[in-house]
């Protein structure tokens, strides 16, 4: 019997390399045995998907746009997230709150107090198992983002703005460390993933199934 579903979330400035390693880290995850529910957010559900494409599209007022990640998070909380984990499913979700402390809190310079606010409203009981926190050095962020494809209103900002949003994540990093692995994204993809194969194992041998009860 599975100890506890996990939720794990994955972190990290745009172009820093996280969905290089999304679909390995869910493979992971299957191939040892872990029922498992790949999501994202903003989106998730299917209202939740329609709020991330006004958020990626139309400018806004920066507490229109933190509410409405907030709204996107309350949908996908109650009608996926806690069902499956209330289930036994883990759930591998591409970012989570700590994307609102570091986009509108940070980059956007709302600050954390009011993110916490809204965090505390949504999920007090409920945080990330594990979070793994893709960082690169700005620039090398930026060069990857220009080479994928079209930018969208959120990945148009300045570097100011992306700075801001790092210096963020890393104060999370900082204000729970237990729950945080850094992935250094700079480096090979072979050895990211050896990385990430390790601290899995440990989470599967800890929660997963044949864990102790
Ligand atoms: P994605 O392209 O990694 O799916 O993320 C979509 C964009 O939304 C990305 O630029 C980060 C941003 N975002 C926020 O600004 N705040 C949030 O709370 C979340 C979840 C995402």
């Amino acid at each position: 019997m599975a100890q506890k579903a996990c939720l794990i979330t994955l972190e990290g400035l745009d172009g820093a390399g996280k969905s290089t390693h999304i679909d390995w880290i869910s493979e992971f995850l299957r191939s040892a045995g872990v029922p498992l529910l790949c999501t994202r957010e903003p989106g998730g559900t299917p209202l939740g998907e329609e709020l991330r494409s006004m958020l990626l599209a139309h400018p806004m007022h920066l507490e229109t746009e933190t509410l409405l990640m907030f709204a996107a998070r309350s949908e996908h909380l109650h009608t996926v997230i806690r069902p499956t984990l209330a289930r036994g499913q883990w759930v591998l979700c591409d970012r989570f709150t700590d994307a609102s402390f570091a986009y509108q809190g940070g980059g956007r310079g709302l600050g954390a107090a009011r993110i916490g606010v809204l965090e505390h409203w949504l999920h007090p009981d409920l945080d990330p198992v594990r979070t793994y926190l893709f960082d690169v050095p700005l620039e090398v962020a930026r060069e990857r983002l220009k080479a994928n494809r079209e930018l969208d209103r959120i990945e148009r900002e300045d570097a100011g703005f992306f700075e801001r949003t790092r210096a963020a994540y890393l104060d999370r990093v900082r204000s729970d460390p237990q729950r945080f692995r850094v992935i250094d994204s700079s480096q090979s993809i072979a050895r990211i993933r050896e990385d990430l194969e390790q601290d899995l194992r440990a989470l599967v041998a800890a929660h997963g199934p044949g864990a102790p009860s």
